[in-house]
């Protein structure tokens, strides 16, 4: 009975892990959508060689241009821990992985003459 109840646990939370991985694949991104969406972001990643966190000092990296999946994977990174930058975690921590795909699109689609954002 209970070697029964064992199995039937892991096989669901082998079935929560299948359901959970396809649902991520199926997130696809909007640039337009993420273009509402980065107001928070622009503070400090549309300043030049700007540095956060005194004293701890943190160069903010330029994401503009970088690729769509890089930057979704990297917030994900941040809401579950993996990376350890306190603000990037609580920031993206508030997100979905909707908001991640279409932040992700919207940067990608960056470039130096973007006129929405010209210094990303
Ligand atoms: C308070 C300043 C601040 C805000 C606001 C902020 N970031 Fe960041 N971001 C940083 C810093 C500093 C780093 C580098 C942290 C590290 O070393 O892990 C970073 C890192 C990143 C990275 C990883 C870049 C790389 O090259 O690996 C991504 C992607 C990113 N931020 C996206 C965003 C997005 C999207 C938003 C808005 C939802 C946002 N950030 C808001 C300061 C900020």
């Amino acid at each position: 009975m209970k070697k029964h109840l064992i199995s039937q646990l892991a096989l669901s939370a082998g079935l929560a892990f299948i359901a959970f991985a396809a649902q991520a694949d199926d997130v696809q991104g909007s640039a337009k959508a993420g273009a509402g969406k980065v107001w928070l972001c622009t503070g400090c990643h549309s300043i030049p060689d700007y540095r956060a966190d005194y004293p701890l000092v943190y160069r903010v990296p330029m994401i503009g241009g970088q690729n769509a999946g890089y930057i979704a994977v990297a917030l994900s990174e941040y809401k579950k821990g993996e990376r350890k930058h306190p603000t990037m975690r609580a920031i993206a921590g508030s997100l979905s992985d909707q908001d991640m795909a279409d932040i992700g699109e919207y940067y990608a689609a960056q470039t130096s003459s973007s006129p929405i954002n010209p210094l990303k």
